[in-house]
Formats: structure tokens, C-alpha cells, sequence
């Protein structure tokens, strides 16, 4: 029998999303690898165990999540089923997504209402959950009408199937045509999800500003480039690595030498902070405050506690950011 840490909240930060209602944590956890059929369950377990132990209240999956499609949501599900029963549902913040293919046919992916409020019920079905707490569009679709997939979105809500709406990987310009279309709806935009981190810095070019004058938060995926930003390249491609596994996302082409030049920098400077590469990369995301929480991976409750310790130092001086700089210039 699972029983959550008495002290789960003392120790995690939790944040106000945008100007909304809810806060979330400092960091959150995502169920993109490590959580599929080709996954140990007993370690997805522990790591969500660990996870909300440590005062992690959001978890994010998205309908594709795996492999198989829809097993990282099933697994979950069954995460929930055996260790949060009852009224810790309302301890949680779950999110799923819909955008990508999921399943054959002209209405398996995209932003149509078809497919995003079908694939809504068959993530519910798969978690076992009457509702999740954000349902996101995970993409835009050039061919849909906007207005469409939001919508969606805002029926979700009003059905009392997504408690929030968010987006994912919009461009600054249709975030703020989303979030307006959104807000005459009467659903606001909740939050939005991008990839950021110091390897990936689009948002930096107009998405926050947006996001900040509309009251939307922020939840960066990927912070530590899916293991880059951290020392596990340092001396080459680990056989038990992402890049490394079939299934990960992660192409070995990506684990340039300049890449893992600027990482070995940066941990030298991370080191001298007293803290680890994966540290340091979500301490820098989070020293913005239009930065709500940040999503990370986990392939080990031993990685899940060196990121979660990130919050125990935060703060940079102006030398260290402008050190951080020109390592990534
Ligand atoms: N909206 C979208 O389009 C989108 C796209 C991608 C992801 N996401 C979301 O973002 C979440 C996080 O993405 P991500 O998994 O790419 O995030 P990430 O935090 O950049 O990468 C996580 C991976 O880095 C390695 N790692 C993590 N902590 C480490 C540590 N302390 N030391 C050494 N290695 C460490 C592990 O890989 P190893 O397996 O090599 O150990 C881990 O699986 C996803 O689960 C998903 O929820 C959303």
C-alpha cells in the first residue's frame, strides 16, 4: 500500500499559472518516454510515487505517449488505479493532449473537433478518469479553422471533461489568435506549453511577451534537451541512454560535439555553483517569472531527485548569466 509523504508540500514551490486560479509546481513531471508498453511499470510507478513524495502535483501525458500510442496513458492509469484513490485525484493535475497521429484515417490527428474531442474520450477511458485537468491542442493545424480547434477546447471544458485549456508548440502570432478566440469563448487560455531550454530558446523571440500580457503561463518541455543538458553525454552515448534506445526521440545525430563542448562548460559552471548540469539548466528557466513550471522527464527516481533539488538553488548573479551566454553563443 502506497501512502503519500505527510510533508509532500513543504518542501516544493508552487507557482500561480498566468492569472489564473491554480498554482502549479516548480516542476512538473512528463510521461513522453519511460512510461510506455516498453517500459518497466515498477519503475514508472516508483517515479511517480517519488514524484508526488517530493510534492509534484502535475503530471502531463498526451493521447501518443508511449510506445505503444495511448500504453504511457494506460500505464498511468493504472498508476492511479492502485496508489490514488479516492480524494487524491484532487491532489492532482493531470493533462493530456491531442494533435498528433493517434490513430489511421482522415480524423486521427490534427485540430479538428472531431478528433480532438474523440481522442479526449479515449484518453479518459485509457486513465480511467472522469475528467483531466488541462486538455491541450497539441499543435496547430494549418488546415483547420482556428476558431474550430479552440472550440473544441472550450467545449471540452464546458462538458466537464477538461477542467482548463491550454496549447502546445503554438507561434507567438496564433498563440495570441488562440488565446483571444479563447477568451471570447469564455474559456480562458490556460497555460501554454513550448519547448525551452538553453539548447532551444524560440519562445524568447515574442511567445513570453505574449504570454505574459494575456496572463497565460508557461510550462517548458524538454529543459534539459531530452538528457543533453545534463552530464550523461559528457563521455559519450550511454548504452541505457534515449539516444541510444530505439525508441527514444532522441537521434544520435543530435549529440553534436559542439552540443556536448557547450554542456562540459556549463557543467564546470554548474559545479562551481555547487549543483548538477540538470540543475542548473531548470534553476535557468525558472529565474523568469513568466516561467510557471517546468516539465520534465525522468528515466529513474535517482534523476527525478537530482532535478527536483533545482529549487534549492535558484538564483544566478549577473556573472553567471552572462558566463551562461557565452558558453551558448
Ligand atoms: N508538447 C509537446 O509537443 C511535447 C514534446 C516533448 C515533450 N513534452 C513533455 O515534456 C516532458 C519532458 O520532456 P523530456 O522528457 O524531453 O524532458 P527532458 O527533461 O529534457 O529530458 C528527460 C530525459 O533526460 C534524461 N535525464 C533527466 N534527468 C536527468 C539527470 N538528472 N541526469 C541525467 N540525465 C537525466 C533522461 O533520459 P535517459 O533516458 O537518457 O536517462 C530523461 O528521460 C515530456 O514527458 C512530455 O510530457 C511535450
Amino acid at each position: 500500500m502506497y501512502s503519500p509523504d505527510v510533508k509532500r508540500y513543504e518542501s516544493m514551490t508552487y507557482n500561480r499559472c498566468g492569472k489564473s486560479g491554480l498554482l502549479l509546481p516548480a516542476i512538473s513531471l512528463g510521461l513522453w518516454h519511460n512510461f510506455g508498453s516498453v517500459d518497466m511499470f515498477d519503475n514508472g510507478r516508483a517515479i511517480v510515487r517519488r514524484a508526488f513524495d517530493r510534492g509534484i502535483t502535475h503530471f502531463d501525458l498526451a493521447n501518443n505517449y508511449g510506445p505503444e500510442p495511448g500504453s504511457a496513458e494506460e500505464n498511468f492509469g493504472a498508476i492511479l488505479k492502485k496508489d490514488f484513490t479516492g480524494y487524491l485525484r484532487d491532489e492532482l493535475i493531470i493533462s493530456s493532449k491531442a494533435g498528433y497521429r493517434m490513430w489511421p484515417g482522415p480524423y486521427g490527428e490534427w485540430g479538428s473537433r472531431k478528433y480532438l474531442l474523440s481522442s479526449l474520450d479515449q484518453s479518459l477511458k485509457r486513465m480511467n478518469i472522469d475528467y483531466v485537468d488541462i486538455f491541450y491542442s497539441h499543435r496547430p493545424d494549418p488546415d483547420t479553422p482556428l476558431e474550430e480547434t479552440m472550440a473544441a477546447l472550450d467545449q471540452a471544458v464546458r462538458n466537464g471533461k477538461a477542467i482548463y485549456a491550454g496549447i502546445s508548440n503554438y507561434p507567438a502570432d496564433l498563440a495570441q489568435k488562440a488565446i483571444d478566440i479563447l477568451k471570447d469563448l469564455g474559456t480562458p487560455c490556460l497555460i501554454h506549453q513550448p519547448k525551452y531550454s538553453m539548447f532551444e530558446r524560440w519562445v524568447e523571440d515574442g511567445l513570453l511577451d505574449v504570454l505574459e500580457r494575456n496572463g497565460v503561463g508557461c510550462i517548458p518541455f524538454s529543459p534539459l534537451a531530452q538528457g543533453l543538458l545534463t552530464n550523461k553525454y559528457l563521455g559519450g552515448i550511454p548504452k541505457d541512454s534515449r539516444a541510444a534506445k530505439s525508441t527514444g526521440h532522441l537521434q544520435t545525430s543530435e549529440v553534436t560535439g559542439e552540443r556536448i563542448e557547450k554542456a562540459r562548460k556549463l557543467n564546470e559552471l554548474a559545479q562551481k555553483r555547487g549543483q548538477s548540469l540538470a540543475q542548473m539548466a531548470i534553476a535557468w528557466l525558472l529565474k523568469d517569472r513568466r516561467i510557471t513550471t517546468v516539465l520534465i522527464g525522468a528515466s529513474s527516481v535517482r534523476q527525478l531527485d537530482d532535478n527536483i533539488d533545482a529549487i534549492k538553488t535558484l538564483a544566478f548573479d549577473d556573472a553567471e548569466l552572462k558566463e551562461i551566454e557565452s558558453i551558448l553563443r
